[in-house]
């Protein structure tokens, strides 16, 4: 799986951002036709996303398209118009039923067969971001085409009616159930947004927290979020030296017959050394989570 520790967007419109992205360096570059995109603008994206596909160099990011929610009358026109010119993904904004990624999945598979390309090779990755969507998370994020999930936390404000703070507390208990259903398929987590893009050190903190709650990685809005939010999402050296201890320290304790043992004043049991193996699988080149 792609690693995706910051996954940008920017207007599909916006052909100045869209060669900009494609400099940053950074892990995913997600073209909008949605709500980044105006009403009257949603044709110009389409065909502007179709010419970067074909035209642009985007190196090591990985090429995203988002379309428009499933129903919202755009998200046909959207999927024909970029399918063509071969994303690595297709990203689904607003989902809240199994059959809204399945209608997705045909269409891909379809163009998959029609061009020759290997199956499953075309992404996708949805955003849950509706009351609906949180509830619905456990059908949903058992279809086999999913790489993640994405958590809209301005949207899922908005659906439940709540006022957005700083430490986000109100967004908690879904935030932690994408979490819990990604990790229960599978799949990577993608946490909100930053909006103030000026504020580094804010988004740092909640990058970090993110991080710390178990995402794989964070939307993000503007090039200057692009750095501190991969170093978030990359286990510091001191962390993986600690994860490293502990699996070695497990095996020699393991050996002498001990399963619970104390390093540091600390209890290290089983649970502890997952964790630290999980540490140690998100600095292997290319993991995904
Ligand atoms: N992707 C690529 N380049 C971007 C970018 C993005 N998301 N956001 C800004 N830039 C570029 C600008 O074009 C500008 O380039 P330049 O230095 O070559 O002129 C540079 O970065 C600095 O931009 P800045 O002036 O600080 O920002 P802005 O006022 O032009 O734009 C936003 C601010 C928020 C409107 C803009 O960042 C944006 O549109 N972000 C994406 C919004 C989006 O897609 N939302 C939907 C998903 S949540
Ligand atoms: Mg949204």
């Amino acid at each position: 799986m792609h690693s995706r520790r910051a996954l940008l967007y920017m207007p599909g419109d916006n052909w100045k951002m869209i060669t900009k992205s494609v400099t940053l360096g950074v892990d995913s570059i997600c073209m909008d036709m949605e709500d980044g995109t105006a009403v009257n603008k949603k044709a110009e994206a389409r065909a502007m996303i179709a010419k970067a596909l074909r035209e642009l160099d985007f190196g090591a990011s990985e090429k995203l398209a988002r379309i428009n929610s499933v129903g919202s009358g755009w998200e046909q026109d959207d999927i024909d118009a970029v399918l063509p010119y071969r994303p690595d993904g297709i990203v689904i904004p607003k989902v809240e039923s199994f059959e809204q990624v399945e209608w997705a999945g045909k269409i891909i598979e379809a163009a998959e067969l029609k061009f020759g390309w290997p199956l499953n090779s075309i992404r996708v990755l949805i955003g849950v971001e509706t009351a609906k969507g949180i509830l619905n998370l456990k059908e949903i994020a058992a279809h086999p085409r999913l790489d993640g999930i994405i958590f809209g936390g301005e949207d899922f404000a908005a659906s439940i009616g709540a006022t957005r703070t700083k430490d986000a507390t109100e967004l908690l208990y879904a935030r932690q159930a994408v979490v819990a259903a990604c990790a229960a398929f599978g799949l990577q987590a993608i946490d909100i947004v930053h909006i103030d893009f000026k504020d580094a050190e804010g988004l740092r903190v909640e990058a970090q927290q993110g991080a710390g709650f178990g995402f794989s990685g964070k939307q993000i809005i503007h090039p200057n979020q692009v750095q501190v939010t991969q170093e978030a999402f990359t286990p510091s050296d001191a962390m993986v030296a600690e994860a490293r201890r502990i699996v070695e320290t497990f095996e020699a304790s393991q050996k002498e017959g001990k399963g619970a043992y104390s390093l540091d004043g600390k209890m290290i049991d089983m649970p502890l050394v997952k964790n630290a193996l999980k540490v140690l699988e998100r600095v292997k080149p290319d993991s995904g989570r």
